[in-house]
């Protein structure tokens, strides 16, 4: 009997890792052929369409259901009155990364958007037309509105679970020892996810079976949410999530009216199909809540920090607890020996804030590099030289050992790419025609978390090879890097693998956010694949009639679907021979992804991030005409689908910086721009000469594979890099996002 133990590398990431390739699911989306949630028609299907609050605090006294449900077509409306009962309150937390919803369960009106009625229909222009009849009448109370407007608590959690406060070394002896005070105050904006697909649910029962087609970035929790919520068995729930029109954190929890069209599903015994239109999703699906920071920096005569605060403000619903965590952005990116960081809440009349895409990283970010920049340009030096000199080798929160850091390679080669070295440091004194020309700089760094993950892989008589988790696809080419991964950890070429997800009755992948769902679930399916050859290594190394025999603790690899000896590579077998002389039809591994134990390294990855704006002395217009990054993250999967992601996020930073925002109208608590006519987003004409660059590092601490993530991270600090061109195209420190031309003239 062959030692297993003894049995070394014998699968190695990398033949399909690390190559880049389009996404397989490509030629399905741009031909139709992908199904999302609201593509389903099942036999019989019936509408839902969801009638929201006209008014965003105070009481529903009156609907004209006789109205609606007298409308041809219309089957059924649900209210308050005759709502089916879920089997624990829509106020309970079921797990830790649920939010309390809204389920019709009283006619109070928590915000504007928020839905007070369902109507279901034969058609979709029938529902439409009943929620019309509906005509609410309210008694309403004036809305809470904004981070003026709102009620102040403190949070006594930070999102999920997180100290809402942290203070390492004495702030005030720190400070009496430095010879600069600076202070910063940033304001941003309510943002919304406004994912290209809208938020759609189809549901359908089979007895007491439950399926449903949603889509959803955590299916493993929907499912359990789901189970909880309706009081069935979870294992009589099947989800289908395959693809994802975007989801960015939205996606992530479940919202009320997906509870109420499964109940209504069952109550009526008919499917029913319930997509969101554009301005239902300004509410009850998440958002990221305004915010106000504050940035307090200590600065020794040689241009140290000596200590540094920052103190967020955030704007939270009425009837739940999710703040974003923005000060937190400041705890790991420059040393400093005393830190100080703080939340509170302001309970306005709004829909729960949730996260999104870098929730709390984002927003702090671009708080924290202004105030960089203002500290730099004040005490005289390149913005650059600045964080140069305060760059953090241990983590300040911590004081732990990064597990990797290459950001001094990421600043110096985008800061070589942009041309940086030419840049004067006077604001106002670069123009481009009657342009006004600045040049700006940002730090970029996310952590790297790690969720729970498994994952199933069966070789096949073949060589051929299956392999199954949750996972969905939500655009960015989950379906790709993931299927890259498992392929390795097999030791076969990708084209012999078939990758199954999207679904709950696989095993569960985990959430695909926090930046973490490659290294989760890749890290799942590796080990899955890995399981599976290490049991086909056991039965060659036994056989006296392998090639391999007698190669025990040598051990074997893995490549090419043949195992090959490692004290002598011209003897090997192929996979089918090994399953044929076993007698063996399949073979089944299994695999987990999950960090153990407390992390003893602090685990990020990085960024250098470089603009160019041009300004309009006149109209106060910001155009970026260039954005450069350079990233670290770990071990990159797909150079070419990662690319793509840290592209995606610096765009997003550039909706932050000039665009994104949602505006309430106070007086009512309703939005004025609930739309994408409304909403501004980066079109192709905002968006410059881009470009991100991967810098090689390697991690041998932040999971077996050494991945980290890239979701997330080209958002955060290209809002600071834009922000601090405007300045040094204008000498006007933007204080608040995004930039209105109106604060430059
Ligand atoms: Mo995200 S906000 O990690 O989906």
């Amino acid at each position: 009997m062959a030692d297993v133990m003894n049995i070394q590398g014998h699968v190695r990431l990398g033949s399909n890792a690390g190559q880049s390739m389009t996404r397989r699911d490509g030629v399905l989306k741009v031909t139709g052929r992908a199904t999302y949630a609201a593509d389903n028609r099942p036999e019989g299907v019936l509408h839902a369409v969801t009638a929201t609050a006209g008014i965003a605090r105070g009481r529903v006294t009156h609907l004209d259901t006789a109205a609606a449900e007298a409308h041809p077509g219309v089957v059924k409306v649900y209210t308050p009155a005759n709502r089916p009962d879920l089997a624990v309150s829509p106020d309970e937390k079921i797990h830790g990364f649920a939010w309390r919803t809204e389920a019709l369960q009283d006619d109070t009106v928590r915000y504007a958007g928020q839905p007070i009625a369902l109507v279901v229909a034969e058609t979709l222009e029938a529902a439409t037309e009943g929620s019309h009849l509906l005509a609410p009448r309210y008694d309403a109370d004036t809305p809470r509105i904004g981070l003026d407007g709102g009620v102040p608590f403190q949070p006594e959690t930070i999102s999920i679970g997180r100290p809402p406060s942290l203070e390492v070394g004495d702030i005030d002896a720190a400070r009496t020892g430095a010879a600069r005070h600076f202070e910063t105050v940033i304001e941003t904006p309510a943002q919304y996810h406004n994912a290209l697909e809208p938020h759609a649910i189809t549901a359908q029962w089979t007895g007491d079976r439950l399926e449903i087609d949603t889509p959803n970035q955590a299916i493993g929790l929907a499912k359990q949410s789901f189970a909880a919520y309706l009081g069935v068995n979870p294992a009589h729930i099947l989800i289908r999530s395959p693809f994802l029109g975007g989801g960015f954190g939205s996606k992530a929890i479940l919202f009320g009216a997906q509870l109420l069209v499964a109940l209504a599903a069952k109550d009526l015994d008919r499917p029913i199909k319930l997509a969101l239109r554009r301005d239902q999703m300004y509410g009850p699906v998440g958002h990221r809540p305004a915010t106000r920071q504050t940035l307090k920096l200590d600065v020794d005569t040689r241009g140290h920090i000596a200590a540094l605060e920052h103190h967020t403000i955030a704007v939270a619903s009425s009837f739940d607890d999710f703040i974003e965590n923005a000060s937190n952005a400041s705890h790991s990116v420059y040393a400093t020996t005393a830190l100080r960081t703080t939340h509170a809440g302001i309970r306005a009349d709004t829909g729960t804030p949730g996260p999104m895409r870098a929730p709390g990283e984002a927003t702090g970010s671009a708080a924290l590099e202004v105030a960089i920049d203002d500290a730099a340009y004040a005490l005289g030096f390149d913005p650059l030289e600045f964080r140069l000199r305060n760059y953090a080798e241990t983590d300040p929160a911590t004081g732990m050992q990064f597990s990797s850091k290459a950001l001094r390679e990421c600043y110096a080669q985008a800061a070589e790419a942009f041309g940086w070295q030419d840049r004067p440091l006077e604001p106002g004194s670069m123009k481009q025609g009657r342009l006004l020309k600045g040049w700006g700089m940002g730090t970029a760094q996310f952590p790297c978390p790690m969720f729970q993950a498994a994952a199933h892989a069966t070789l096949r008589a073949d060589g051929s090879a299956v392999v199954e988790t949750s996972a969905a696809d939500m655009g960015q080419g989950a379906w790709t890097s993931l299927a890259q991964i498992a392929a390795d950890g097999l030791g076969i070429d990708i084209d012999r693998l078939e990758f199954r997800s999207g679904q709950s009755n696989l095993p569960d992948a985990g959430v695909a956010g926090g930046s973490g769902h490659t290294a989760t679930a890749g890290t799942a399916l590796f080990n899955a694949g890995a399981d599976t050859i290490r049991q086909l290594a056991e039965l060659a190394l036994n056989d006296p009639a392998s090639p391999l025999f007698g190669a025990d603790n040598a051990g074997v690899t893995a490549r090419g679907g043949r195992l090959y000896r490692n004290d002598d590579d011209t003897r090997s077998e192929a996979y089918e021979d090994i399953l044929a002389r076993a007698g063996l039809d399949l073979l089944r591994g299994e695999g987990k992804g999950a960090r153990e134990g407390e992390p003893e390294r602090a685990m990020f990855s990085h960024g250098g991030v470089f603009a160019e704006v041009l300004v309009d002395p006149d109209l106060g217009q910001v155009r970026v005409s260039r954005l450069i990054g350079a990233f670290a993250a770990g071990r990159i999967v797909n150079p070419h689908l990662a690319r793509s992601q840290l592209l995606g996020g610096m765009i997003w930073g550039i909706g932050f910086a000039l665009q994104e925002e949602a505006i309430h109208d106070v007086r009512t608590g309703r939005f004025t721009n609930a739309d994408l006519a409304g909403y501004h987003i980066p079109v192709n004409a905002d968006v410059p000469m881009i470009e991100a660059l991967t810098v090689h590092e390697d991690d041998p601490f932040v999971n077996s594979l050494g991945i980290k993530g890239v979701g997330e991270l080209g958002v955060t600090g290209t809002v600071g890099a834009i922000a601090n061109a405007v300045w040094h195209a204008t000498g006007i420190r933007p204080k608040r996002f995004p930039i209105h031309p109106e604060s430059l003239i």
